[in-house]
């Protein structure tokens, strides 16, 4: 409740997955290319290998704190790619994940952002943490620390307001005060205009979250083991 929940609204239309179409053609394509296709092939059989080493250390990682990891498996491709759709951040000049385990979904935000935008990521999992800095790319600062702290962490890293905070840790596992104190501390430090989106598979975000930053919309990504409920609160501009 109180007055800080006027400056939060439900926004835009839903994110769309890349239609099939486009599977179809990128496979005629590579049938005239055979050189071309073989080293794409080659790219994306180590990216599944890397893929599946990370998924190991995710497993390790659940089975170090379950409750704060709060999944078995990192999130699917269909997944990081409706978070970038949903939190815009192609257009994000600085952009916050928390929870970002192994690096799935910090991976493909990294892909999508502009070369000149900042991606701050903060994981509780000090081994996490580390694996992250193994990433080297000179837009992302690893931070290891809670996300209950955003404010003084964006200060301590000379960071601006974000206008994306993207968000995978386990609010229906955590203690209701850390989770209070994390939603309290985005709609402190929020850009104007920003949005914070948050997949859970399950729908306390939901609860914690109207009290603090009014309704948020709602979709579900089916594409996923669990499928997944992403939350979305923006900001007004004023
Ligand atoms: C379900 S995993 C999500 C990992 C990854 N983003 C993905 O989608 O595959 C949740 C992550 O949140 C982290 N976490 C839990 N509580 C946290 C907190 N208070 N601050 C920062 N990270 C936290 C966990 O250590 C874990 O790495």
């Amino acid at each position: 409740m109180g007055g800080k929940d006027s400056v939060f609204r439900a926004s835009g239309k839903g994110p769309t997955l890349l239609p099939c179409r486009a599977v179809g053609a990128h496979r005629r394509v590579s049938s005239f290319h055979s050189g071309t296709s073989r080293v794409m092939l080659e790219q994306s059989e180590s990216e599944t290998r890397k893929r599946g080493g990370r998924g190991l250390e995710f497993f390790r990682g659940f089975l170090r704190s379950p409750d704060q990891v709060g999944s078995v498996i990192p999130s699917s491709r269909f997944l990081e790619r409706r978070l970038v759709q949903s939190a815009g951040i192609t257009d994000a000049t600085c952009v916050v994940e928390l929870g970002p385990g192994t690096g799935g979904t910090t991976r493909a935000l990294l892909e999508a952002m502009r070369p000149d935008a900042s991606l701050l990521t903060i994981e509780l999992d000090a081994q996490f943490a580390e694996m992250l800095n193994e990433i080297g790319d000179p837009r992302l600062f690893s931070h290891h620390g809670s996300a209950a702290d955003l404010g003084s962490i964006l200060a301590g890293h000379g960071l601006p307001q974000p206008d994306a905070v993207v968000s995978g840790i386990p609010f229906s596992t955590m203690p209701r005060a850390i989770g209070t104190a994390v939603i309290e501390a985005i709609r402190d430090h929020l850009a104007p205009g920003g949005c914070f989106v948050a997949y859970q598979f399950r729908g306390h975000v939901g609860r914690l979250g109207r009290p603090i930053l009014g309704q948020p919309e709602v979709e579900l990504e089916w594409l996923n083991v669990p499928p997944m409920r992403f939350y979305r609160w923006t900001r007004s501009l004023s």
